[in-house]
């Protein structure tokens, strides 16, 4: 499949996990790959280091890669972090940095982005978790802001549908990446609860993540806007 030719794709996230592997497929699949993260990132065509919590960065990074190549046609918004935390202990400072990086940076990096894609007739794919389609523990947070990042996603979908601008969502469930380092349960509490969010058979790997965001940011998904594909190997079925 040569699904995204001649198509200019930005990855958040994409130094490690399923940010990486998306940028992989992409590019496998013939696309150019803008890959961005906190972090170093290899093997795209151009990578910027972006601290998505530094919000006044956005806007120039994109207008960099309009420099660079004078289009946008994909946003993956997959940049993300998480922690377990009972209610009593969480804190401002870091309920601040999970939004900060999970919604907030997702919505303004969409933004920044806006204008090229409704001018390319493009798409963004946002990032949830079954976190924000199911409750799970300990998670308030991280809930909130995946959560968030699914009304987002719709109420994109529906402002910019007709203007030609799609949005859509991948909620996964446990997948094999290092963000699992992050979510350590909280001291003294009812382990029975992670029952309800152990995966189902396995865990999943990055790259059957990726194959979601690649369907949804491809032509083949030319009637999916607003939509949530859950990929969790049936965990919340
Ligand atoms: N792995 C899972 O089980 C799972 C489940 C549900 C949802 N998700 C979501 O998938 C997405 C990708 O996570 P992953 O599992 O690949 O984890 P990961 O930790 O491997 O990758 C996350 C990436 O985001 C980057 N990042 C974090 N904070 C950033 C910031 N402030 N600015 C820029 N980049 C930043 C990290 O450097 C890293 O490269 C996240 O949004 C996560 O919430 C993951």
């Amino acid at each position: 499949m040569n699904r995204f030719e001649d198509k200019i794709a930005i990855v958040t996230g994409a130094a490690s996990g399923i940010g990486r592997a998306t940028a992989d497929r992409l590019r496998s699949e013939g696309g150019t790959v803008v890959g961005i993260d906190r972090d170093p990132v290899d093997d795209v065509d151009l990578a910027i280091q972006l601290d998505l919590l530094n919000q006044d960065a956005i806007a120039p990074t994109v207008a960099q890669v309009m420099d660079a190549y004078g289009r946008i046609d994909v946003l993956c918004n997959i940049a993300g972090i998480g922690h377990f935390s009972r209610d009593e202990d969480e804190t401002l400072e870091r309920w601040n940095r999970v939004i900060g990086v999970n919604l907030t940076g997702t919505y303004f990096m969409s933004q920044a982005c806006l204008p090229h894609l409704l001018e390319s007739q493009g798409n963004i794919v946002n990032t949830a978790s079954t976190a924000g389609t199911h409750a799970q523990p300990w998670s308030s947070v991280y809930s909130a802001s995946k959560g968030g990042v699914i009304a987002l996603t719709q109420t994109m979908a529906i402002t910019n549908g007709k203007s030609g601008l799609r949005v859509n969502c991948v909620a996964p469930g446990g997948v094999e990446t290092a963000i699992g380092a992050q979510f350590t349960p909280p001291e003294d509490v009812d382990l029975t609860l992670m029952t309800r969010i152990i995966p189902f058979e396995r865990a999943g790997q990055p790259a059957e993540l990726a194959a979601a965001f690649a369907f949804l940011a491809s032509d083949d998904a030319s009637y999916c806007n607003g939509i949530v594909i859950r990929a969790d190997g049936g965990t919340m079925t």
